[in-house]
């Protein structure tokens, strides 16, 4: 019987985009068992971490800036938006933005940050559970950004849906899962190091699949891979999935 213990590494850098996986566990057989209990306690913890002040570059996320250009602002939610950077540039867009997240500390500095940017009054922040509220209202775009709560993945996105309004704009950017076997990087039995969990992923199909061509016109799905410099300034390539989806007026049913 092998006397190597088992290990648990701490990998929080969700700044970077490189996916957030509460711990790994490499047991002593090799295989890596993640777990990933996404929930509030952990979310907070990232963001009164050490790695906070790394997490959140201010910068939009890319496939924001370019799906979005197009739209006519108008009301937006940014579902688990983090330290707000996409809430922010929306807001300076002309947008009307609630940023929603579950960590109160990520709020704080997302307000902070809109206040720097002068937008402050054209973003609410709200701090809840995304898998239990109820906004009470429809939004002319609904966008996440690697959120990832404790619950299916995909039953986030039904939900996240659910809150566009007629003709309005979904947009998904998420984590996809990359088996690192593919194409070599990784440390084996299936799993990227870099990469989140195969739980908080979610395949373009996989999310299409899920809307209703009755009621959505799919406008854009899409997997795609950049490279990108990690919390700790090691390269990266980070494994997106993308979907954009326009809800069908009444009328075009
Ligand atoms: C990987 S971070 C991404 C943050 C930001 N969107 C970005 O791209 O930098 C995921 C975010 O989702 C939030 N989150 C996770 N579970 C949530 C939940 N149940 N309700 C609301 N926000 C949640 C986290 O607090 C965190 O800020």
């Amino acid at each position: 019987m092998s006397n190597r213990q088992p290990r648990i590494v701490e990998r929080a850098d969700m700044a970077e985009l490189t996916g957030t996986t509460r711990d790994v566990v490499v047991a002593d057989d090799g295989h890596h068992q993640v777990e990933h209990t996404f929930d509030n306690e952990y979310w907070d913890q990232i963001w009164q971490g050490d790695r906070a002040q790394s997490m959140g570059t201010g910068r939009p996320n890319p496939h924001l800036v370019q799906e979005v250009g197009d739209l006519v602002p108008g009301t937006a939610l940014d579902a688990g938006c983090g330290a707000g950077a996409e809430a922010i540039w929306l807001a300076t867009r002309g947008w009307q933005v609630t940023g929603a997240d579950i960590a109160p500390a990520a709020l704080d500095r997302a307000a902070e940050r809109a206040a720097d940017a002068e937008v402050a009054e054209r973003v609410r922040w709200v701090r809840t559970d995304l898998s239990t509220w109820e906004p009470g209202t429809r939004y002319d775009l609904v966008t996440t950004h690697y959120a990832h709560p404790a619950m299916p993945q995909l039953e986030f996105y039904d939900r996240i849906a659910s809150w566009v309004a007629p003709a309005g704009t979904l947009l998904i950017v998420g984590h996809l899962h990359h088996d690192a076997t593919a194409d070599g990087h990784g440390h084996g039995h299936g799993h990227d190091p870099d990469g989140p969990p195969a739980s908080a992923s979610a395949t373009a199909a996989a999310i299409t699949a899920r809307l209703d061509p009755a009621q959505w016109e799919v406008v854009t799905a899409q997997e795609s891979h950049r490279a990108m410099t990690g919390h700790d300034g090691h390269a990266t390539t980070i494994h997106d999935v993308l979907v954009r989806a326009t809800r069908r007026l009444p009328a075009d049913r």
